[in-house]
């Protein structure tokens, strides 16, 4: 067994202690106030320098004793979600109504047993590995505060890595290319003018032009994009009226696009926006869209994403590398950091064929993950890291 993997293995009850305190104490977007304290004293007993990014992320920096220059940036994500855990696990959420149901508690784990490894080699690499774990993922928010700070300056790649309950425990999703669609957020407010309900012609119904833009959107998917081409519009609220016999004066609707390529993106904006304006004007009301940029779409650099594939398949038979996951609708703002270095983003399978709680679909309340895959993604981290930085060759014990 390669020395790396034998490292990895021997902490796999560390990874579990550590996976499980956060996962009992989950904090969302932008509240990551204990986590961050959390990473920032595993850092400091690692004696691994570290800086905040922003109010709740962290940055960690290793330095390695071997000649040589160069820099590499490893990133988790470390925020929860809005949801009541409804898991009968020991270490179950202790925060009603929030919870790790999307294993970035595991991703914060994984990260900080990669710390942990490769403190404890700096010998074998050369140049500075840059931990990043950054918050609020799940609201699209987080990653570019890192890019802002400068901190991928001089970095040649970026590793990162996100649980699959879709793949078995022992694969790995590494897909050049498309993985994760662009994410959008949109706001249309509608203005109408208020009447009362027996004289609709001396108003704008916004209600109305709310229900006929809901309707007339969908033709952006149906009927203005190629059949074959992935693109995705969802409306999840429409608020408008004030009671049941007055014609509402305004009207406010919330939805997502998914797309696949920068074309796409901004196409569908243009898209929608025009039919948003249409269709108020037609109804005698107005209307403007407010864009909220997400995610970018997570493209993996082949050469990187081969890279990685290449370790696996080299150092790891007992491990599967799946180079074709279906592409996911659903965002990761990973992304970013891959438009500006040259990344790979892995999927770590964690479901277990015999253990039926391991199989539920990540942001739900039942979601959990088989631990065994912890070791795993420390692996990925460190081999990927020794790879670019350092001298894989040889099987020796450290
Ligand atoms: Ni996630």
């Amino acid at each position: 067994m390669h020395w790396i993997q034998s490292a990895a293995e021997a902490m796999a009850s560390h990874l579990s202690a550590l996976r499980r305190d956060l996962h009992r104490c989950p904090e969302t977007a932008l509240q990551e106030y204990e986590t961050s304290a959390f990473i920032r004293r595993e850092l400091e007993r690692l004696q691994i320098p570290c800086r905040m990014v922003g109010e709740t992320g962290v940055a960690g920096f290793l330095r390695g004793t071997a000649p040589g220059a160069g820099a590499v940036a490893l990133r988790a994500d470390i925020d929860a979600l809005p949801i009541s855990e409804q898991t009968d696990a020991p270490y179950r959420s202790v925060r009603e109504g929030t919870m790790h149901a999307c294993g970035h508690d595991a991703h914060t784990a994984i990260l900080l047993g990669g710390a942990r490894l490769l403190a404890q080699h700096r010998d074998r690499f050369h140049g500075e590995v840059r931990f990043f774990f950054q918050p609020a993922e799940e609201t699209g928010r987080g990653a570019m505060d890192f890019l802002r700070a400068g901190l991928l300056e001089g970095a040649e790649r970026v590793f990162g890595l996100h649980v699959a309950p879709d793949l078995p425990l022992g694969t790995v999703g590494l897909k050049p290319g498309l993985n994760n669609a662009a994410v959008d957020g949109f706001r249309v407010e509608i203005q109408g003018k208020a009447a009362h309900v027996s004289t609709p012609q001396l108003g704008a119904d916004a209600l109305y032009i709310a229900c006929m833009t809901v309707v007339a959107l969908q033709a952006q998917v149906t009927r203005c994009t190629s059949p074959t081409e992935p693109v995705l519009l969802g409306i999840g609220t429409l608020r408008s009226g004030t009671a049941y016999n007055i014609v509402a004066e305004s009207a406010i609707l919330e939805g997502t696009t998914r797309t696949v390529s920068p074309e796409a993106r901004q196409r569908c904006r243009r898209q929608i926006e025009a039919t948003v304006a249409a269709t108020a004007a037609l109804y005698g009301g107005s209307a403007r869209v407010v864009w909220d940029d997400i995610a970018s779409a997570v493209i993996n650099d082949p050469g990187a994403t081969e890279e990685v594939a290449r370790l696996v398949r080299n150092l790891r038979p007992d491990l599967t590398v799946c180079p074709d996951r279906p592409l996911s609708l659903g965002g990761d703002n990973f992304s970013e950091f891959e438009t500006a270095v040259p990344g790979a983003y892995a999927y770590l399978g964690t479901a277990n064929p015999n253990r039926p709680e391991t199989q539920h679909p990540i942001h739900n309340a039942r979601f959990d993950l088989d631990e065994d895959a912890l070791p795993i993604g420390v692996w990925l981290h460190a081999a990927a890291v020794l790879s670019w930085l350092g001298d894989l060759n040889g099987e020796d014990q450290p």
